[in-house]
């Protein structure tokens, strides 16, 4: 069985695992990234859509922004829209001046796969990881087939950016970690389409059908979401009856209209809240989605991924460079209190957003939310301070 070495091993590309190896070269630190996927199945996959302020800034500084600054859409506000009417919260006057980026996933993913290939870094594509060791005071290692064959990557850190189905987490010791969840009773279906955004900025609806939301990846390609059962199958929703029922439930009363076009892609995705507590034992580290998810609706996924890696890339290179622990130590308790405001922030959303059927009373509430906060300056701060940037938390 072969044997490799390296400083830090990242298992997964993606958002999380690539930038945390890239973060990691530029200090100097050597890491080696284990994908299970093709490089181009994870330059495809169509997932999130949002950057916060921080993160923008956090890819330009360190040298992945320049197409997302040439190519990414900046937007000041968003529209919340229910009773057939559209409201405006202007998120760069509310938070101080701070925008949005969309900018999808994806290319992020490009940029950073790109970045990493040119300085000469290890990106392992088709190394499907199998087994986690980092429960020893002095070592680590990760077992991976690769080509039909079963390597050993040795390291002195472990880390698991292997997304919510991945491999690490399961490999924590009994007791070591808790896993804290919350199902929610409803998904979304998400399509991309070859056509115009009928709308400037991003637009969150509450319809009593059920949420939809209008998003965007160029002035060319949209991207909408439906409320849909957790049970529905994407082969009961031909095009014509998506685009029929996202009609529906954007109508206004101003005349308001959604152009529609050819789908070249739809899925549906469950929605879920999880946490993970600690994010760490032994030598492993979890990062971005092996650690927690949230519900799409505050669109926080991909930029907790991103501070995430962040603050391991820094306690990593403490370590490195003095031997000092106590970031790594606190690695943890930072994150997680981002994480859980980020929790409480998506949960805000989702339920102002979302309808279930026969909650009346729980209607009631939402749409009390939502008048209160396109109607006071004070809820309106919130919201925005919260939806443009908790990476700097
Ligand atoms: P991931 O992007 O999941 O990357 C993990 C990587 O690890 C993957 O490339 C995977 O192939 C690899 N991997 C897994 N197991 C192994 C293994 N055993 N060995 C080697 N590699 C492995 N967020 C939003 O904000 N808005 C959205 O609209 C939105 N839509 C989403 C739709 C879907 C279907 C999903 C799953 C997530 C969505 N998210 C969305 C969440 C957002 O995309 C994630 O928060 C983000 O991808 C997290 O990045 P990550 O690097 O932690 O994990
Ligand atoms: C997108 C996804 C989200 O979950 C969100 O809140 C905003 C935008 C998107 O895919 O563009």
């Amino acid at each position: 069985m072969a044997t490799t070495k390296t400083q830090v091993g990242i298992v997964g590309a993606g958002p999380a695992g690539l930038l945390l190896s890239h973060l990691l070269h530029l200090e100097g630190v050597g890491s080696v990234v284990l994908e299970s996927r093709s490089r181009d199945y994870v330059e495809h996959r169509v997932r999130a859509g949002v950057l916060e302020h921080g993160v923008t800034e956090l890819l330009a500084d360190c040298g992945v922004g320049a197409r997302m600054r040439a190519e990414g859409l900046v937007h000041h506000g968003i529209e919340l829209r229910f009773d057939r009417t559209r409201h405006r919260m202007p998120l760069s006057d509310l938070a101080g001046g701070r925008a949005i980026t969309v900018y999808g996933q994806q290319e992020v993913v490009k940029d950073l796969i790109a970045a990493r290939l040119e300085a000469g870094g290890a990106v392992h594509f088709g190394a499907e990881c199998t087994g986690i060791d980092g429960s020893s005071p002095s070592s680590a290692s990760i077992a991976y087939r690769t080509d039909g064959r079963d390597e050993v990557l040795e390291c002195d850190m472990i880390a698991g950016c292997d997304g919510f189905h991945g491999v690490t987490r399961s490999a924590a010791p009994p007791g070591a970690i808790a896993a804290l969840e919350h199902t929610h009773p409803f998904a979304w279906l998400g399509i991309l389409a070859s056509v115009a955004p009928s709308t400037d900025e991003l637009i969150y609806c509450r319809h009593e059908r059920g949420f939809a939301m209008h998003s965007m990846r160029s002035h060319e390609v949209s991207r909408l979401y439906l409320q849909v059962g957790p049970e529905e199958d994407i082969e009961q929703w031909p095009d014509d009856r998506i685009w029929e029922e996202l009609a529906t439930r954007f109508v206004t009363d101003d005349g308001w209209s959604l152009a529609s076009g050819p789908v070249t892609e739809k899925g549906i995705t469950a929605m879920k809240s999880f946490v993970v507590e600690p994010m760490q034992w032994g030598r492993v580290f979890l990062a971005g989605d092996s650690a927690h998810i949230v519900p799409p609706t505050g669109a926080k996924g991909m930029n907790l991924a991103v501070a995430d890696v962040r603050a391991l890339a820094a306690a990593l290179v403490s370590w490195y460079r003095t031997g000092d622990e106590s970031l790594l130590a606190s690695y943890s308790a930072t994150c997680l209190r981002r994480v859980w405001r980020a929790q409480e922030f998506s949960t805000y959303m989702t339920t102002m957003l979302h309808p279930l059927p026969g909650d009346d009373f729980g209607a009631g509430l939402a749409l009390s939310r939502l008048r209160y906060a396109v109607s006071s300056r004070a809820a309106a701060e919130s919201l925005a301070e919260n939806y443009v940037d908790l990476s700097s938390l």
